[in-house]
């Protein structure tokens, strides 16, 4: 997949940071913030402490970006991770923000849950002087300085090319869409949305019913369920995430239909999962949406700390798969 120039260049600045690395402390990786008081790491002994505030283990997509965020933030390569796992509630990505401000961090990096409500935690954590780099998902916010860095994908560009791809096959059969929405509030939630309907505006494809599964595959399960008991006309489901469009699945199937031919679906993220349903027809289209950002982060994150610019925005590149181009790169794929 097609990654940013930040990306190629990181192995080699992770190199040089785990030349400072030898006889770092040990990694709080995958545990939760302490509860505050003491002040940990500090990049002047070469080690950047960096507490990292995650969304949940909602999706196969986020397992695979924790797993990059963890395997890259190492002690090797310089650096002490504080993880916590926010179970998709705003409320304890804010305590966890504020625990890393209280400890004295580096840096704070998150996935934020929704995009609104942020100004007054990254307020603090600038007047305590650390600096914020957001990955995965954007905060609505209209002072821009309360973060360094925004490293993600263009949502709006996957819906929009999730739309294109569906109005391409299907425009003037009068289709019948039903979307699975994800997490109310949250930016790829919003910005999918808005891509896909703005992609098959003019075409005779309808949107006849849309609601959140908030990016698990149980909720899509349900509100499937939801939609085959009250529409008896589906020709396609567009959901948010694979995870949803294989919970969806399952609903067509225990309802006696036949997913990827009798209701056609098309997702998000391009996970094995999701991808091995493409390969098996159950799917028909995905938009990747690039999990492995740990790279990128340690790079941003050492050149923060080393007060070097850094750009505000880093998009990441997807690609896009239909049935033969899902057979050819699941055997390689990473995630
Ligand atoms: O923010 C990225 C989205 O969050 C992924 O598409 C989804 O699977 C995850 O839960």
């Amino acid at each position: 997949m097609a990654r940013t120039t930040l990306t190629r260049t990181v192995l080699a600045a992770v190199s040089v940071v785990s030349l400072f690395a030898l006889g770092a402390c040990a990694s709080d990786a995958g545990g939760e913030p302490a509860a505050g008081g003491e002040t940990s790491g500090g990049a002047d002994d070469g080690v950047i402490t960096l507490g990292f505030s995650q969304v949940g283990a909602e999706s196969g997509w986020r397992a695979a970006n924790t797993k990059s965020i963890q395997d890259t933030l190492t002690v090797d390569n310089g650096f002490e991770l504080k993880f916590s796992d926010a179970q998709q509630k705003q409320e304890n990505q804010i305590q966890a923000i504020r625990s890393y401000i209280t400890q004295g961090v580096d840096v704070i990096a998150f996935s934020p849950v929704v995009e609104t409500g942020w100004d007054a935690v990254l307020q603090e954590a600038k007047s305590a002087g650390i600096p914020v780099i957001l990955t995965d998902r954007a905060v609505d916010s209209s002072d821009e300085t309360l973060y360094e860095s925004f490293i993600g994908s263009d949502f709006v560009k996957e819906g929009e090319m999730a739309g294109e791809w569906v109005v391409e096959q299907y425009d003037g059969e009068g289709y019948q869409a039903v979307e699975l929405q994800g997490t109310t509030g949250a930016a790829p939630a919003i910005d999918r949305k808005e891509g896909f309907e703005s992609a098959i505006e003019g075409s005779d494809v309808e949107i006849i019913d849309s609601q959140t599964g908030n990016f698990t595959r149980a909720e899509g399960k349900t509100v499937m369920e939801g939609f085959l008991n009250k529409h008896d006309d589906i020709d396609l489901v567009f959901a948010h995430n694979d995870d949803m469009g294989l919970g969806a699945i399952e609903a067509i199937e225990a309802a006696g239909m036949t997913p990827g031919e009798d209701i056609k679906i098309v997702t998000i993220d391009a996970v094995k999962d999701g991808m091995q349903a493409l390969v098996d027809g159950k799917i028909n289209y995905i938009v990747e949406c690039n999990p492995l950002l740990g790279p990128d982060l340690a790079e941003i994150a050492q050149k923060v700390v080393a007060g070097e610019e850094v750009e505000k925005r880093i998009v990441v590149k997807d690609e896009a798969f239909d049935q033969a181009a899902a057979e050819e790169a699941l055997p390689t794929r990473e995630y």
